[in-house]
């Protein structure tokens, strides 16, 4: 279909937009087509969230369709809450309030008959009851003290030192700052470290939490492409990194080197090196968060005991600090992915004048962390390394039976398999958006997060996260509900067919 030209400046707007669309990429039915390429320009950054679309009319015109059609996709952006408009005055972009991004990640209290995937976190292990049990036998040695523990609990400072030393940066518990989690460790670093208005270069994809910290704080985040399927091996990353350290004069930047989320890609050594040189070059203070670090698993089907088998603290990559000088790299580590999330313990490592700043405003917000956990987190990494193996394990089968099941369920989708971490980061079909899924998928009892939850701008709405931390049995049933959400999703915005048929649900 060729499109006429018109002279208006809203002619104009209109003919740019029916670029964008792709006049020829409209397929039947047309109206539901025309609604998924626009929700996806708006899911995608594209369409900016609040601008005003074409009238009706002018859209048609430069699509080459009847004006009924363009009426009807628009209608099906409000009522999926896409657009919003006012009688007389117009039609404008939105996002609906479910995809807000502060609701995906508030993990709602499970219900039966539910699967719950919208967060990456694997249940406790019985050890962590014994380790409450071991903490509260130790505790009458601390009830003299005030309870006040400034920067953490001394032994569980000394043991997360030793540790990072088995992995390659020597230090000392007078470079440890114990905080609640790593969620802590990491905003806490972002405020000691940036103003508002200042540039942190992140790669993209990346943990969506610091994400909004950065929106918090009103720092700008710099997107830097980091795409595993790429970065395993080839040397795309570091030197997008240098360009950007060069270019954006960033204050700061949060990497996630070892087993990314949602990735789970990992710099190799050289990558490694490299990175750690540019930002040491530019000046640029660096958080490098290694809470999934323990979490190597090998390749699809490996044996037990390849890489990340044994579990000791030496297998683990050297931490990215361990390649810069003193001072230029925060380390973050956790027991949420390692152990569990349920005990909020994790740590910073840096220079003291550094946790120092972080301490101060810790302290001012909620005094001190509560003791019991700093005991049973000796506790556990005492017997971490043989808690890994297991750990390991575990995750390797569940992360192969996901995998075979998308394969085996949805062929058409990409789905990379990660050499550790906890997820998968899947590449849905040209045309199926990653909110249309999602929202399609809570109706079939199953949550999930979408895919531009780990970006910025809307970015990455072609991809979905599907962690594999839930038993076997439940990841087959997510996988036939996703089956079942991806084919709604289909069906109302007119998407290619993906899935094998029959494998649904209903
Ligand atoms: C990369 C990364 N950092 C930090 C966290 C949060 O860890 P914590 O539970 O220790 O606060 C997560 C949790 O998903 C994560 O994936």
């Amino acid at each position: 279909m060729s499109a006429p030209t018109s002279s208006s400046a809203a002619g104009e707007a209109a003919e740019r937009l029916a670029a964008l669309v792709g006049r020829t990429t409209l397929h039947p039915p047309v109206a539901a087509s025309l609604a998924l390429s626009l929700r996806s320009l708006v899911a995608d950054g594209r369409l900016p969230v609040g601008g005003r679309l074409p009238a009706e009319r002018e859209l048609a015109t430069a699509l080459g369709v009847s004006r009924v059609t363009v009426s009807s996709a628009y209608r099906r952006l409000r009522e999926s809450g896409w657009a919003r408009s006012r009688t007389g005055a117009g039609t404008w972009t939105s996002v609906p309030d479910r995809s807000g991004v502060v609701a995906a990640f508030v993990p709602g209290a499970p219900r039966d008959g539910t699967v719950d995937l919208s967060y990456a976190s694997p249940a406790g292990p019985p050890e962590v009851a014994d380790a409450y049990a071991a903490a509260l036998e130790a505790l009458p040695h601390l009830l003299p003290s005030h309870g006040y523990l400034a920067g953490g609990l001394a032994d569980l400072r000394a043991r997360v030192a030793e540790r990072m030393t088995a992995r390659g940066l020597t230090t000392t518990a007078e470079r440890v700052l114990v905080t609640t989690g790593a969620s802590a460790g990491v905003s806490g670093a972002l405020r000691a470290g940036t103003s508002p208005g200042d540039r942190v270069l992140v790669e993209h994809p990346t943990w969506p939490n610091a994400l909004d910290v950065l929106r918090m704080i009103g720092a700008r985040a710099v997107p830097v492409p980091r795409d595993p399927t790429a970065t395993w091996g080839a040397a795309g990353f570091p030197g997008a990194l240098h360009r950007a350290a060069r270019e954006t004069s960033p204050a700061m930047a949060y990497l996630v080197p070892h087993h990314a989320n949602p990735t789970g890609g990992v710099l190799t050594a050289e990558e490694q090196r490299r990175v750690a040189a540019s930002l040491q070059q530019h000046d640029v203070l660096t958080i490098a968060d290694e809470t999934l670090a323990d979490l190597a698993l090998g390749p699809e089907g490996g044996p037990e005991d390849g890489p990340g088998g044994t579990g000791d603290a030496a297998d683990a990559p050297p931490p990215l600090a361990a390649d810069a000088r003193p001072g230029a790299v925060v380390t973050v580590g956790s027991l949420s992915k390692s152990v569990w999330a349920g005990l909020r313990v994790g740590w910073l490592v840096g220079e003291p004048s550094f946790l120092h700043r972080v301490a101060s405003t810790a302290s001012r917000e909620h005094g001190a962390l509560p003791v019991v956990d700093q005991l049973a987190a000796c506790v556990l990494l005492d017997g971490l390394d043989a808690g890994l193996v297991a750990r390991r394990a575990q995750l390797r089968v569940q992360r192969d039976a996901l995998v075979g099941a998308l394969r085996a369920t949805l062929p058409t989708w990409e789905v990379p398999v990660p050499p550790g971490g906890l997820s998968l980061w899947c590449r849905l079909p040209r045309g199926l958006s990653s909110s249309a899924v999602v929202d399609a998928a809570e109706r079939h009892g199953l949550f999930l997060s979408t895919g531009s939850r780990f970006g910025t701008g809307h970015a990455f709405d072609d991809h979905l996260r599907l962690p594999f931390t839930q038993p076997v049995p439940v990841l087959e049933d997510a996988v036939a509900r996703l089956a079942a959400a991806a084919a709604d999703a289909e069906r109302a915005w007119g998407a290619p067919t993906t899935s094998r048929g029959g494998a649904v649900l209903g």
